[in-house]
């Protein structure tokens, strides 16, 4: 399987959310201004619709980014679709719409080094969020380009349960005693933990000696970046890609 980031080359820029410094988060603006930003992967979230339609957004519930009300899940694709999910950023912003998983594989599949897609299971359930995502990897022929990421760790055997080829990587927000153990124990290609599990450097020794690329998250502070970019992460996932794109030059 081709390697999503060799060796020794600098670590991946993937916008978090898209650009979601510059642009409302998780829509086509953010993902669009990730790209002229200089990143070469994108992180997004998916949760599914009334109608098993995964949908990128943050949250379960659509107050914070739409001007909708209520879960997610209890929303068909058509209904979630008359939301405005970019005002709440800027006027400017008005009438941008949620996306489906579909239309940003569609959009982008030629144009992305990887897509980050994060399952947000782990706060409610999805019952068929896997097969779904899966499916539409397949259609796409996605697979070589795709991590699917979680905090959901029984999500992500399912996922490779059901597709045993596919990329696997847990996020984790507290610490793991030797974390490459039981994301080993997974089955997971990759681990996706807060930076601020990478400051020690006996854990990203750990993280090497099991050959288990780091994709670190949310990194918005430049010596943050410069520091993870010295240790060789793979990918660094950032609100800020212009801003890693300025410190890692024009050959990320
Ligand atoms: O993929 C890592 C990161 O996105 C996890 O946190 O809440 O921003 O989705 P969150
Ligand atoms: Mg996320």
């Amino acid at each position: 399987m081709v390697k999503i980031n060799k060796e020794n080359s600098l670590p991946l820029n993937i916008a978090h959310r898209g650009a979601s410094s510059l642009s409302p988060e998780n829509t086509f603006a953010a993902f669009d201004t990730a790209l002229i930003s200089g990143a070469k992967g994108l992180e997004f979230d998916v949760q599914l619709s009334k109608d098993i339609i995964p949908v990128i957004i943050h949250d379960e519930s659509l107050e914070r980014t739409t001007n909708g009300t209520g879960p997610v899940k209890e929303l068909t694709l058509r209904e979630l679709k008359t939301l405005d999910a970019g005002s709440w950023f800027a006027p400017n912003y008005k009438g941008t719409s949620i996306p489906t998983l579909e239309e940003v594989f569609k959009k982008y599949q030629n144009r992305l080094t990887l897509f980050n897609i994060e399952l947000k299971n782990h706060l409610i359930e999805y019952p068929g969020l896997e097969e779904a995502v899966l499916e539409q990897i397949d259609r796409y022929q996605l697979e070589k380009r795709v991590i699917i990421s979680s905090f959901n760790a029984a999500s992500l055997v399912t996922c490779r349960r059901i597709k045993p080829a596919v990329r696997t990587g847990l996020i984790y927000l507290e610490e793991i005693k030797d974390p490459w153990l039981y994301i080993r124990s997974l089955g997971c290609y990759s681990a996706h933990p807060h930076f601020i599990y990478l400051q020690d450097p006996k854990i990203l020794a750990g993280f090497k000696l099991h050959n288990i690329p780091l994709y670190p998250w949310t990194v918005n502070d430049p010596g943050q970046m410069e520091y993870l970019v010295s240790k060789k992460v793979a990918g660094i996932i950032t609100d800020y890609p212009q801003e890693l794109h300025r410190i890692t030059g024009q050959a990320d």
